[in-house]
């Protein structure tokens, strides 16, 4: 654990001369491309200028103030418009360095190095056939790559089964370069890359934000099959994060999804509930132990446990499991409880487990 926290620290100031001096800048080889090569016959896609934006007028703090991780996207499709301002919005070129050592975009980066390219994953953007593209920042445009097939679920399956990440009409994965920070500060470029890529994840959520459009990091990928599908050496560049973009839904207050009214429960009604549910999925089986302890409910499921709050006798407040249902016997024995994870939009019914079962 310490030699991994050991890349966050900044070394003494002698330990980052010896290490910087022996970099590639310093050994006078020339500074690497800033954006990755394409072929040179490619045609490219215009994207709409950012001096002709009509869009992302919203007051500043109203953005940060309604900035949240969205799940749920509406099918609609997102505007050549509403999609060029993300792109500006997160690696928009403004210039190079003179020196020819780095760029300035829109969002900071350490030495102006720019260590990312972004691809896009695109069901539906008007005007736009579906597929994988590459953002070229240099030209403000969009360089088309290829088909990829059935990318709702190669998508949803490669992000460890987020099913919401492939239904998004377009979805960001940001590659990382790392050579392009390590040729200037070498074994110490990997911290300023991981805050880079914090800037552009923030920044993303922010444009979205602007627009009315939702976004939510994801970290959990597979990497291999990932990098695989986008065709890259993943000795010079491999994805580093993921968010999905979409419109999303009015959102409903939670009291909404309760079914009874909200009435005081007795403690003689909690005792009801405590037990073993389960429920088999695709061949995999998720087991959630109810349990009362200081007269208040909690669910437990593998080693993650949180406290249910009592809107009423058998309905339930959670942070994960948003909204829980215990539907009772006529005779009042717990037979199974209904969850609704609000972050996936899914339903789960679990059946109880008698304790001998
Ligand atoms: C680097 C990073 C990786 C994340 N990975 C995931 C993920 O794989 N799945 C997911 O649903 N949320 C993911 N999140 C979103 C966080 O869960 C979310 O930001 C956090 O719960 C705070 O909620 P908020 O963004 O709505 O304020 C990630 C966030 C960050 C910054």
């Amino acid at each position: 654990m310490n030699e991994n926290r050991k890349f966050l620290r900044f070394s003494n100031w002698e330990e980052y001369k010896e290490i910087v001096s022996e970099s590639d800048e310093r050994k006078k080889i020339p500074p690497p491309l800033f954006e990755q090569p394409y072929p040179k016959e490619a045609k490219l896609i215009d994207l709409v200028p950012q001096e002709e934006f009509k869009i992302g007028k919203k007051p500043f703090l109203s953005v940060v103030n309604t900035r949240k991780s969205r799940r749920e996207y509406k099918e609609d499709p997102l505007t050549l418009e509403e999609l060029s301002f993300l792109l500006w919005c997160t690696q928009g070129l403004k210039r190079q360095l003179r020196s020819e050592r780095g760029v300035l975009r829109t969002v900071p980066s350490s030495g102006a190095k720019s260590p990312f390219e972004t691809y896009l994953v695109i069901n539906k953007v008007e005007g736009l056939k579906p597929g994988l593209y590459r953002y070229i920042s240099f030209e403000h445009k969009l360089l088309y790559i290829k088909e990829i097939e059935e990318a709702e679920k190669t998508i949803g399956e490669l992000t460890y089964n987020q099913i919401f990440v492939g239904k998004a009409p377009v979805i960001f994965f940001w590659t990382a370069v790392p050579y392009r920070t390590e040729w200037s500060y070498s074994t110490l470029a990997h911290k300023v890359i991981a805050v880079d890529l914090g800037l552009i994840c923030q920044s993303l959520y922010m444009a979205c934000e602007a627009i009315k459009l939702g976004t939510c990091a994801i970290g959990g990928y597979d990497q291999k099959n990932l990098d695989k599908l986008f065709e890259l050496n993943p000795e010079e560049e491999f994805v580093v994060l993921v968010q999905p973009v979409g419109k999303y839904p009015k959102e409903k207050k939670i009291t909404e999804f309760f079914k009874n009214p909200q009435a005081e429960a007795k403690t003689e009604d909690l005792k009801k509930l405590p037990g073993t549910y389960t429920r088999t999925h695709q061949g995999q089986t998720a087991v959630v132990e109810i349990s009362i302890e200081e007269e208040k409910l909690y669910a437990k499921i593998r080693d993650y446990k949180e406290r249910l709050d009592s809107y009423n006798a058998t309905e339930f407040e959670g942070e994960y499991f948003r909204v829980v249902r215990f539907i009772l016997t006529k005779d009042g024995k717990p037979e199974k409880i209904i969850v609704l994870i609000i972050a996936s939009g899914e339903t789960v019914e679990l059946i109880y487990q008698e304790p001998d079962t």
